[in-house]
């Protein structure tokens, strides 16, 4: 085998045309992940909403950092009660998308259903009055309009169907 460099090579390249076939372009022709869903439609906010402006706040204070912005159907998430698994249509219009990969926090996917805005305002500004203990670094310095802003966001964050229309 080591002696025919060429052939190793050739294994090479076919098990990773494989792997983007199987994982880039068979999913991309997939009607069922592609297809934005009601809570993709939920979360396409309008150009210059409170909610878009949140979501730039979100973004430039790295809170994707730290939560995530999925819920899987495995037991782990379902202990701890974070809603209902997401679905790739979900993220339809979520660019760049801010799913995440670490959970310093808890998943933030479905957060609008768990708190009000009076509990997000003042959990942003000292994390530790309403999560004692809390390691969630204080968003004080925000203005007045990023706060509001960033709330709104939050608040916006639940399944299309809890929304009142
Ligand atoms: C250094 C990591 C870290 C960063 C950065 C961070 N958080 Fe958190 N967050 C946490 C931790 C840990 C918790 C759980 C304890 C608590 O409630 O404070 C939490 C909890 C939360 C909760 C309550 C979630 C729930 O279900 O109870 C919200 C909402 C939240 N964070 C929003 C944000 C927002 C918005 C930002 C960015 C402005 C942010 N976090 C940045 C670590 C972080």
């Amino acid at each position: 085998m080591e002696k025919k460099p060429s052939l190793v090579l050739l294994v090479a390249f076919t098990l990773f045309i494989v792997g983007v076939i199987g994982t880039v372009i068979l999913p991309y022709f997939d009607g069922e992940i592609n297809e934005p869903t009601a809570n993709a439609e939920a979360r396409n906010y309008k150009v210059d909403s409170a909610e878009a402006r949140g979501r730039e706040v979100y973004i430039q204070n790295g809170c994707q950092t730290c939560h995530t912005q999925f819920v899987r159907s495995v037991q782990a998430d379902i202990n701890q009660n974070l809603g209902p698994a997401t679905a790739g249509g979900d993220y339809k219009y979520d660019l760049p998308h801010l799913m995440g990969s670490n959970r310093t926090g808890p998943d933030l996917m479905w957060v609008g259903t768990r708190w009000n805005e009076s509990w997000q305002r003042q959990h942003l500004i000292d994390p530790q009055s309403t999560s004692p203990g809390s390691i969630m670094p204080s968003f004080a310095y925000l203005s007045e309009q990023e706060m509001k802003d960033l709330i709104a966001y939050l608040m916006s964050l639940k399944p299309a169907d809890a929304k009142p229309k």
